[in-house]
């Protein structure tokens, strides 16, 4: 099983039979409100109508149609209408099965970008002390979580990591983005210092990090990481694949934090997690510096058998119409408040050590059981489950992303639960 205690699982299952809206229904027929949008991807609420409807019928017109060297309307289609979505010049979209496919795939077309311009001495790659991009050779090798990067080898050369943000010296309790730790970003420049620019191909992190127990970017760092990349030529990545799809309240965090990355990386939301999807996004100087050379050649070696699958185009089609006509990325923007107000009153309940916030996502850090970590939210994490709400956990951080067709009622019933839960762990 995928990043699963496997024995203790299977010695007591966790398992959901159906979903509609905010709720799994168990297969002892439970009713447990999702408080992660599954793994941070059913946005729009589990089981539309809408979604299963185009799936269906795409799969009964054009089930699967090649896409090297051959192609069919749908990921064009909704290639234009992401273009719309994304700001400024991120016009051009390439599709994968997944986050870890994309964070991939956008470290390759950095790395390529800077050779097909000549500039082929740029091939380090910095991402961040506990980063999470995905679980691809590359997606370790940028990333920061040691459990997924010790077991596998040496990975990737020449990647070198930024500090991470965490402070809770400094930054505990703070709502929405914390004031301190805009100065780390700078680190970059030791980084140039050591390595020398022209070595450098990309920087990538998590414009906010999730899978990591959610780590808020304090004001001034992105910014600081724009204006730094801009400087020495090197492209600057945003992972959006937890952000995107208005989980800050916005299309994408870039759009949130006014900051404009070289390329983005989507997967989740983008079908509201039905079929699976992924995409890169890339600015119009990336895309046109392929396009170079003989036009019998292929400008990019790099694809996936699946990318743009008809399926996958159709759900994500639908899950655009839902988060439009429904308004879901502005409806997040404007319980963000009611959702801070709710999670910050955990503050003084047993155990909680911080609460951090931003849009509809929020991590609370438990203080660790001496020489156990990761027990006390684990056991957080089976009794809120038997009593009726789906958390995430890392070690002991509680994370919270629920879908954003919530209502206050759920917020409440939430927290109440999760306060319960805190008073009964020891
Ligand atoms: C920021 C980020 N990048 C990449 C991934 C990997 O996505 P996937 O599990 O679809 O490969 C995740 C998954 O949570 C993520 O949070």
């Amino acid at each position: 099983m995928p990043f699963t205690a496997n024995r203790q699982f299977k010695a007591k299952p966790r398992l959901m039979a159906s979903a509609k809206g905010m709720y799994y229904t168990t297969v002892d027929g439970r009713q447990v409100l999702d408080g992660t949008a599954g793994l941070w991807c059913v946005n729009a609420g589990h089981c539309r109508d809408k979604i299963a409807r185009a799936i269906a019928q795409q799969a009964a017109t054009l089930d699967f149609a090649p896409t090297f060297q051959m192609g069919h309307p749908g990921p064009f289609a909704l290639a234009e209408r992401l273009a719309q979505m994304l700001p400024g010049d991120l016009n051009h979209v390439f599709f994968t099965n997944s986050g870890s496919e994309s964070v991939d795939t956008a470290l390759k077309i950095a790395l390529a970008y800077h050779r097909v311009r000549g500039d082929a001495s740029r091939t380090r790659l910095i991402g961040r002390e506990r980063g999470y991009h995905g679980v691809g050779f590359g997606g370790i090798s940028v990333g920061g979580i040691a459990p997924n990067r010790k077991f596998f080898g040496s990975m990737l050369p020449g990647v070198d990591h930024l500090p991470h943000t965490h402070n809770l010296e400094q930054n505990a309790f703070s709502k929405g983005q914390p004031s301190w730790g805009a100065h780390l970003a700078d680190e970059l420049e030791r980084i140039v210092v050591l390595h020398d620019p022209s070595t450098i191909a990309a920087v990538i992190v998590e414009p906010v990090a999730g899978s990591t127990g959610v780590l808020i970017p304090p004001v001034g760092y992105l910014e600081r990481l724009r204006s730094l990349c801009t400087k020495y030529g090197i492209l600057l990545i945003f992972d959006e694949v937890i952000t995107g799809f208005g989980r800050l309240g916005t299309a994408f965090a870039t759009d949130y934090f006014g900051v404009m990355p070289d390329l983005v990386t989507a997967a989740k939301g983008i079908t509201n997690a039905t079929v699976p999807m992924g995409a890169v996004f890339a600015r119009e100087g990336i895309y046109n510096a392929f396009m170079q050379g003989s036009e019998q050649m292929i400008e990019l070696f790099h694809g996936y058998t699946y990318s743009g699958h008809p399926l996958a185009c159709a759900a994500a089609q639908a899950t655009l119409d839902i988060y439009e006509e429904e308004g879901l990325f502005e409806r997040a923007n404007t319980l963000a408040p009611y959702w801070e107000d709710a999670v910050h009153s955990l503050k003084g309940v047993p155990h909680v050590i911080d609460v951090r916030n931003l849009g509809l996502v929020a991590g609370i850090e438990l203080e660790s059981i001496a020489g156990q970590p990761s027990v006390r939210a684990y056991d957080c994490m089976v009794r809120c489950f038997e009593q009726g709400l789906l958390i995430r956990t890392t070690g002991d951080i509680i994370a919270l992303s629920p879908p954003l067709i919530l209502e206050k009622q759920h917020i409440d019933q939430m927290i109440d639960l999760l306060g319960t839960v805190l008073k009964q762990v020891s």
